[in-house]
């Protein structure tokens, strides 16, 4: 019997070493084969897809992660803060382009992400984490409701793929307790108009 159980590793990628670039790429491509490309319907060229996770790094609102399994980059997730115009929603972040390669599932990988962007997004201040999802990727969606996200809102016309509308899911977790104390006064509060009128 085999035994062998592999490593797993999470971090947040500042610059590519070695062949973090290529190992990206490739678990890319896997995930976009396999259906669940965060947005990439087909596989782009790979001058493209390196362009974009160069990118990536670039954008200052944006943090990278990544999960490996043995050394090798095979998931990976962004959080992205909002730009400094809006202060509105300075509290907020997103979780954005969550994947794993299909030959690293199984590992733990995906939660493992999911919960170094939450971290992430405290230390950086957010209060509350934000993600959308087509209702299709069925386990993700499993995981981030196993993790605490409430669904707040579907969208009919979310995403087109091979012509066919898809439906989007939306949700939130708020990550900072305070916050849910003041939406819950707030809501109370907005359930009574005449009574702070008269
Ligand atoms: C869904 C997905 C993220 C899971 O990745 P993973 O690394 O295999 O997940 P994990 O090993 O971290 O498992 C997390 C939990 O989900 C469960 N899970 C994972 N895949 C599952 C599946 N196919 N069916 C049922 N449950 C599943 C695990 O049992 C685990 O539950 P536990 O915490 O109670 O043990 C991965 O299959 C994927 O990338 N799918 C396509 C793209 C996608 O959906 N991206 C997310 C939104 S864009």
């Amino acid at each position: 019997m085999n035994t062998f159980t592999p490593m797993t590793s999470v971090e947040r990628l500042t610059g590519f070493q070695r062949s973090d670039l290529s190992d990206l790429c490739d678990a890319t491509e896997a995930a976009i084969g396999a259906g669940g490309g965060f947005g990439w319907v087909t596989v782009p060229s790979r001058d493209m897809l390196e362009n974009y996770w160069k990118g990536v790094l670039m954008v200052p609102e944006r943090q990278l992660f990544v999960g490996r399994l043995d050394g090798v980059i095979a998931a990976s997730a962004q959080l992205v803060r909002p730009a400094r115009n809006n202060e509105a929603q300075a509290f907020t972040a997103q979780l954005q382009t969550s994947f794993v390669a299909p030959w690293a599932r199984g590992h733990g990988l995906a939660k493992a992400v999911t919960l170094a962007v939450e971290e992430a997004a405290r230390l950086s201040g957010a209060g509350l984490l934000n993600l959308d999802i087509r209702e299709t990727l069925t386990p993700a969606i499993a995981l981030y409701e196993a993790l605490g996200y409430t669904r707040w809102a579907e969208h009919p016309f979310y995403a087109l793929i091979d012509g066919r509308p898809i439906r989007g899911l939306y949700y939130y977790k708020v990550l900072d307790a305070g916050l849910e104390t003041l939406v819950t006064a707030t809501t109370s509060d907005h359930s009574r108009p005449m009574e702070r009128l008269s």
